[in-house]
């Protein structure tokens, strides 16, 4: 017989956990979910609309530092996933104390509570940044293998790394099933448009100028959301002697430059090259992010299913026809955005 099981999704509201929410709930009858979501800037509760009348699906908006509000949203829960963040590099090096409060006193939280309430698995979705540049201990570029060591370049990454540590921690002390995750770059539907690709995507549809930082040469590994998400679906899934203690790093092995993607982007939508700018780099610019996700793969046999080519064209096709979500997300005056989309024109 099944068991129904109900997870919680902390960040539920944003790019990836609502993406997430989406393909977990058509997954499987027996699955319930709770969001937590603070809504900050980057939450969007219009992101749940396509499960918000599913009766198996709750919303509560609270944040992760809050230890009643999580107990509340834990209680009943088997699984935790906890994509909650602070997630913008550039914001980071503006606002770094942000970062560390929830990154890291936010996923403390969590893990305490789950200590308390004795859940079944605890997924703490880290990142890739944690590596900082990706490179073999002798400075050889090569894509980043969980055993790696941890040189996160920003706040952003540095706040990541601390939480991805302390749930370890969490494991190694008290036995907590926990397992980190590490994805590299993330594109899809539903993505604020302060990162690259949507940012890239809508300045192009409105024949607005594309920034790109320094020559455009720094690359990026780059994975389909729902890629992400049914890695995510697998480990949440695999036996236990499998999963918990361990660190898996997510990847679909598709690296490009910033100035690949701009060009790419302009010619799916038939633009000229001469909206392409290039502004002052990033403040510790990562050059190179990759993850080898072999581990992944050979032990728990998941693959990837989307290729960059259409599943870029079809996420430009998403924001082109969702010119109301975008509008939404434009009219809230976030005063960052506006900067960063207005970039190039400087
Ligand atoms: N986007 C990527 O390419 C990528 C890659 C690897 C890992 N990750 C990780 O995946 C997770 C999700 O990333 P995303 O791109 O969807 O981020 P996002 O910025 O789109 O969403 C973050 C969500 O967390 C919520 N949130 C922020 N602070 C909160 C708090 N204190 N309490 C409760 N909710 C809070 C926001 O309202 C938002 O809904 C993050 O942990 C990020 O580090 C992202």
């Amino acid at each position: 017989m099944t068991q129904t099981k109900t997870a919680l999704v902390t960040g539920g509201a944003g790019f990836i956990g609502s993406n997430f929410v989406h393909s977990f709930l058509a997954a499987s009858p027996d699955y319930q979910v709770v969001v937590l979501d603070k809504l900050t800037y980057a939450g969007n509760e219009r992101n749940l609309d396509p499960v918000r009348d599913d009766p198996r699906f709750r919303f509560i908006q609270g944040d992760i530092c809050d230890r009643a509000t999580v107990d509340r949203a834990m209680e009943g829960c088997q699984w935790v996933l906890n994509f909650a963040a602070e997630t913008h590099v550039d914001r980071s090096i503006v606002d770094p104390g942000s970062f560390v409060r929830t990154d890291v006193e936010g996923t403390y939280t969590l893990l305490e509570a789950a200590r308390a309430q004795g859940v079944e698995r605890f997924i703490q979705i880290s990142t890739d940044e944690v590596y900082g540049n990706a490179e073999a201990p002798d400075g050889t570029s090569r894509p980043s293998l969980e055993t790696d060591a941890l040189k996160p370049l920003s706040p952003y990454a540095a706040s990541k790394a601390g939480a991805d540590r302390l749930a370890f921690s969490y494991w190694a002390t008290y036995g907590l099933p926990v397992v980190v995750t590490r994805c590299s770059n993330n594109y899809g539907p539903y993505q604020y448009p302060e990162k690259q690709l949507p940012l890239f995507i809508v300045n192009a549809l409105h024949d607005r100028p594309l920034p790109v930082y320094g020559q455009g040469t720094n690359t990026r590994d780059w994975i389909h959301v729902l890629d992400h998400c049914s890695a995510l679906e697998t480990i949440l899934t695999a036996p236990g002697e499998l999963v918990h203690g361990e660190v898996y790093n997510i990847g679909s092995n598709d690296e490009r430059s910033i100035l690949e993607n701009a060009r790419a982007i302009l010619d799916i939508l038939d633009k000229p090259g001469e909206l392409i700018r290039f502004v002052p780099d990033r403040l510790g610019h990562v050059r190179r992010h990759a993850v080898d996700a072999t581990k992944l793969r050979e032990r728990l046999g998941w693959q990837p299913q989307h290729r960059f080519e259409t599943g870029l064209a079809e996420t430009v096709e998403w924001y082109r026809t969702h010119s109301d979500w975008v509008d939404y997300v434009l009219q809230r005056q976030d005063s960052f955005l506006s900067n960063a989309l207005a970039l190039a024109e400087k």
